[in-house]
């Protein structure tokens, strides 16, 4: 296949459920920078031809040489005020040419190079909007105001949903025309799903966990530590 794809990279969150101190991105895991790894990963795809990376203000300049050598094109821009604005500031700077947009957590840094060409080719054969999901491990409940169990949520339906995400670029450009700038939805498969777009979902990867909290730290170490060993 031509390398029809742009990937966009939100990267400018605090990372406050992390709690180091330095943006998420720019948090060390295996001596490299969480952005690195995810940015790598997404280089090696045979879809991508380009990525976009939207990264705090301050940061832009620190950034672009952080990623300067990869094997693709990288552009960075300042990100915004919610993860919505930091993907909105990566649309527009995408390079217009490129049909399929792909959006994924800098946070998800392990979702293997796999995974982006699994959404990229799903978009490629015809579908408006691509989602990669689990299934739901835990039980889930409702609760009320006061913490009391209102019902058992039935858990067959439900999935978890993960990124990369991928979508017609008319469609992405046509949800983010459409989205009230002060909402801050969590995915952008959600803000199609608002227009009335059918979003498609493929299997994820337990790999493609997000990096949100300390112990989630700890996970990335292990699973880097693994690779470095080699197979058993
Ligand atoms: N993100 C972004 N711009 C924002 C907020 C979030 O680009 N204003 C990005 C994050 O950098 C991350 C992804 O969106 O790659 C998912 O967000 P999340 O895991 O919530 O990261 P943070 O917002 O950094 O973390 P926290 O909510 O704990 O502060
Ligand atoms: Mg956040």
């Amino acid at each position: 296949v031509d390398r029809d794809t742009v990937v966009l990279v939100p990267a400018a969150g605090r990372g406050e459920r992390l709690g180091a101190g330095v943006p998420k991105a720019l948090c060390l895991l295996a001596g490299e920078p969480l952005l690195r790894h995810a940015v790598r990963r997404i280089a090696a795809a045979r879809s991508v031809a380009a990525v976009v990376v939207a990264v705090p203000a301050d940061q832009v300049d620190a950034v672009r040489a952080l990623l300067g050598d990869l094997a693709v094109a990288v552009t960075v821009v300042a990100g915004g005020a919610t993860r919505q604005a930091s993907v909105g500031a990566a649309l527009a700077a995408a390079p217009p040419a490129l049909p399929i947009v792909l959006v994924h957590d800098a946070a998800r840094c392990l979702a293997p190079t796999d995974l982006v060409d699994t959404v990229a080719d799903a978009v490629r054969s015809g579908q408006d909007a691509v989602v990669p999901v689990l299934p739901v491990l835990d039980t889930v409940k409702a609760v009320d105001p006061d913490g009391v169990v209102v019902a058992t949520v039935d858990r067959a339906p439900l999935r978890a949903v993960q990124t990369p995400q991928g979508f017609q670029r008319s469609v992405l450009v046509a949800a983010h025309a459409a989205a009230d700038p002060t909402d801050d939805p969590t995915d952008d498969a959600g803000m199609v799903e608002r227009l009335g777009t059918a979003v498609r979902t493929v299997s994820g990867s337990e790999e493609a966990f997000k990096v949100t909290r300390p112990i989630d730290l700890v996970l990335a170490e292990a699973l880097l530590a693994r690779t470095l060993a080699g197979p058993p």
